[in-house]
């Protein structure tokens, strides 16, 4: 189905009660795919998130000969090749939608003895893959961009590459995780510097396949060479998925809404602490540790949220919930702010213009800057958005973030292009309907 078949229709009004679990999370499930598969032995991975941006990297594995059984439920088993047991794949890898995927796959497979291509959808053929090919060139490995370093990406194996120590320019797990997986087979030791803490899925699951690394500070070290040892993994559910709901019921008079077994990962929390900051009433409960990633239950009720200036530490911390934080900010009473946040520019879409567009189309006055927005919120008033047709660009998280802004509108709101909803979160509309909003596909 084409991005633009799929329109979601918003009733106004509602409010979100009940008790969820939203799907699994992205960027682990990602990972336990690439790392199950160069193990020694079976891996199992339950909770997997069975969007299309994990199963893009699921049959990219597939085309490259390991056997995975699934997903069935969110089981997944992976009947790992080892380090060095991935054979060519007989076409290029299209990976659609998927940043991670592109990314992650472009270090992991620049060490491999055969040459191959990745691909994408229209969104990720424009996006900047130099903070990828840069850093591995100076690693000995060979990866091709177009002129303008988007994809595709054409990777020339057989190279032997060399560890190194990269300070990177942009705070990027995903370039931070390429250069890693690329480290697994280089010479010697790489090592990675951050200016910024970034999520740190890849280095916990490395320790949990029995790898070691070196953590210090802002800086990453391994040493190429070495295996990893098949484990099980049980992925907990999306903080960036419960984000929309985070917000949902936090701006819908009456709400009280629990998600249960959301992955709490201190690199991943931003939402929480800025929602908090913006007088968010939001419970953490029954704290525990799954497989090496923090897990807890968040019980979230509604408050009048007041503006505030983002903080910028908070912004690699919340990187993909911010759609969903503007939609609260135009709920907050007085003006919120966003610094620092260039990044989102570069996302799925340019997620400070769109997002900026269709709040203006809803009566909100969203002003972007160049690396973030000025919104004005409208909490003082019980409807805060008037009805209109926003446009997604297909952006998942545009899409899911609109919709909890029907919670306080006075009329329909329709969001075009929505169809990418499926890449990181099957089932939204059904869930979101379940608690109280008012979405029709
Ligand atoms: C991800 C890292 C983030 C995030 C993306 C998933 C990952 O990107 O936006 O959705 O799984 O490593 P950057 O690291 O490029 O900021």
């Amino acid at each position: 189905m084409s991005g633009s078949d799929v329109i979601f229709n918003v009733s106004p009004g509602g409010k979100l009660t009940g008790s969820i679990r939203v799907p699994g999370d992205k960027s682990i499930s990602h990972r336990s795919i690439m790392l199950g598969s160069l193990a020694d032995g079976t891996t199992k991975v339950t909770g997997f998130l069975q969007g299309e941006d994990n199963l893009a990297t699921l049959n990219a594995f597939r085309a490259m000969g390991v056997n995975i059984q699934g997903p069935d439920n969110g089981c997944v088993i992976i009947d790992g090749v080892g380090m060095h047991g991935l054979k060519a794949p007989q076409a290029s890898l299209d990976v659609g939608n998927s940043g991670t995927s592109i990314r992650l796959l472009s270090g992991l497979l620049a060490a491999q003895n055969f040459d191959c291509e990745l691909t994408g959808d229209t969104s990720l053929s424009t996006r900047p893959m130099r903070r990828v090919t840069d850093p591995l060139a100076e690693m000995g490995a060979i990866v091709g961009t177009t002129d303008t370093g988007t994809p595709p990406l054409k990777i020339k194996g057989g190279q032997r590459l060399k560890g190194f120590h990269y300070k990177m320019p942009v705070a990027s797990a995903q370039v931070k995780s390429c250069l890693l997986l690329a480290g697994l087979y280089a010479e010697g030791q790489t090592c990675v510097t951050e200016p910024a803490p970034t999520r740190d899925h890849t280095e916990r699951m490395l320790e949990g396949f029995g790898y070691q690394l070196q953590r210090n500070g802002s800086t990453v070290c391994l040493t190429g060479g070495g295996k990893l040892t098949a484990t099980n993994i049980d992925v907990p559910a999306d903080i960036s998925s419960a984000a929309f709901f985070l917000v949902g019921a936090s701006i819908a008079e009456g709400s009280d809404l629990t998600l249960e077994h959301v992955g709490m990962n201190p690199t991943r929390d931003g939402v929480i602490n800025i929602l908090r900051l913006m007088g968010a009433d939001i419970t953490v409960s029954n704290e525990r540790v799954i497989g090496g990633e923090p897990v807890a239950d968040i019980r979230v009720r509604s408050a009048q949220l007041k503006g505030i200036h983002i903080p910028e530490d908070q912004v690699p911390l919340a990187i993909d919930e911010f759609p969903a934080i503007f939609v609260a900010a135009a709920c907050a009473e007085g003006e919120t702010v966003l610094s620092g946040a260039r990044e989102l520019r570069v996302k799925e879409s340019d997620r400070i213009q769109v997002m900026a567009d269709g709040l203006k189309v809803l009566g909100i006055d969203a002003k972007p800057t160049e690396d973030g927005i000025v919104i004005q919120g409208k909490g003082a008033d019980a409807q805060v958005f008037i009805s209109g047709q926003v446009d997604s660009h297909g952006d998942h998280r545009i899409a899911m973030s609109f919709t909890m802004a029907g919670l306080r509108a006075c009329g329909e709101i329709t969001i075009t292009d929505c169809a990418n909803v499926d890449t990181s979160f099957p089932g939204f509309a059904q869930l979101a309907a379940s608690v109280g909003n008012g979405i029709k596909v």
